[in-house]
């Protein structure tokens, strides 16, 4: 009851029938109950969460409120997920599975064919540098997940740089069109940049910056919530890239040393399937940083490695590592590629961005 009809009630001013209403209205789980809300289908998506087999509107509520927006969410969720939600398991295994029956329509296995017939429709996203481009044969792809290996100062940042403004040209130039989502943990970030090399590639400043949607990630916690809230900018926008720069440092930071490794670990496995998901529900492509470390148990060959470990390793399905070479010049080379030959190509960065020697 509120504080204003307490008062009245005391004053003797209410009658009976009024402090019922009173009592009804300040109950929000009685008012919420009476209002059938109809809660339309996540955009994009025909079927709405609340169409799953299992699941009511209250579970399609708490769905939603932990990130789950799509019926394609729900059948990429892992079942120990959404158990946190669903309250076991089992439950959670259930409504996954109907998720999936419903998206691939029965179908688990296609042939290789169909699926070399699906990859040659691949769509790159160009660095805007030949040999880079040469390297990831096409550019940045779509659908996948792509690191960027490098000390400080190797040029990971001013990549992302470019890569925001390089999708938004079009396909002919070897853009896709489309818009990119930046999310900043080092604050490092810098528009002025995204000018320079807007000019460089022929586009309107101004617009490029509009078609760039950035956020500062202040922590791990955050970093995940912005991956999720991703979900809701992502069609509306036409977000076709996704850069995160960069991935790990607030982990690290976090969660430092050995104690702490299987938490860091743990949630840093979340985080990656968070980005597979992205890039595969959405079609678009994710491109993040990561730092190098130096590796004690290493005598021979490169006394580095990435950060991260082999849950970042087998995370990304391409590694690209940058290093500065001589007389400003940055090499790249791919490592751990399922489909790259091991070569080493140069660049440079001036200017207008990240440009051909
Ligand atoms: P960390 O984030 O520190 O790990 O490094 P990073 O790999 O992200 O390096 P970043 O991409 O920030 O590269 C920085 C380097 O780019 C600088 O050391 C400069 O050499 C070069 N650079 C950045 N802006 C310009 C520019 O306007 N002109 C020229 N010529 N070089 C630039
Ligand atoms: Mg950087």
């Amino acid at each position: 009851m509120g504080r204003r009809s307490k008062e009245k009630q005391a004053q003797g001013e209410m009658d009976v029938e009024e402090m019922a209403k009173e009592i009804v209205l300040s109950d929000d789980s009685i008012a919420l109950e009476e209002e059938e809300e109809y809660v339309p289908p996540a955009p994009g998506e025909e079927i709405r969460l609340e169409d799953l087999e299992g699941v009511g509107r209250i579970t399609a509520q708490k769905l939603r409120s932990a990130g789950y927006y799509t019926v394609t969410d729900i059948a990429f969720a892992s079942a120990h997920e959404l158990a946190v939600i669903l309250g076991s398991e089992e439950r959670a295994m259930a409504i996954i599975r109907a998720a999936q029956r419903l998206l691939n329509k029965g179908e688990e296995f296609i042939t290789a064919k169909a699926l070399f017939e699906k990859r040659k429709n691949l769509e790159y996203i160009s660095t805007g540098v030949r040999s880079l481009d040469d390297l990831l044969e096409g550019g940045v792809e779509v659908g996948s997940l792509t690191e960027l290996i490098g000390e400080f100062g190797a040029g990971k940042t001013q990549l992302c740089h470019q890569l925001a403004v390089m999708v938004q040209l079009p396909r002919e130039r070897g853009g896709l069109g489309a818009r990119a989502l930046y999310i900043d943990t080092e604050g490092t970030f810098r528009p002025e940049r995204v000018v320079q090399i807007a000019r460089y590639r022929g586009l309107d400043p101004e617009k490029a910056l509009e078609n760039i949607l950035y956020a500062r990630a202040y922590n791990s916690d955050h970093q995940m919530l912005l991956v999720d809230e991703a979900k809701k900018y992502i069609e509306k926008y036409n977000i076709r890239l996704v850069i995160i720069d960069s991935l790990i440092n607030h982990f690290r930071s976090e969660y430092p040393g050995r104690e702490n490794l299987a938490s860091r670990q743990q949630k840093l496995n979340r985080h990656i399937s968070q980005l597979h998901r992205l890039a595969g529900l959405y079609n678009l492509a994710v491109v993040a940083t990561n730092q190098v470390m130096a590796a004690p148990d290493i005598f021979f060959g490169n006394p580095l490695k990435p950060a991260g470990g082999n849950i970042v390793a087998h995370g990304f399905t391409y590694r690209v590592w940058l290093r500065k070479g001589k007389e400003g010049r940055r090499i790249a080379r791919i490592i751990d590629s399922p489909k790259h030959a091991e070569k080493e190509v140069a660049f440079a960065i001036t200017e207008d961005g990240v440009v051909d020697v």
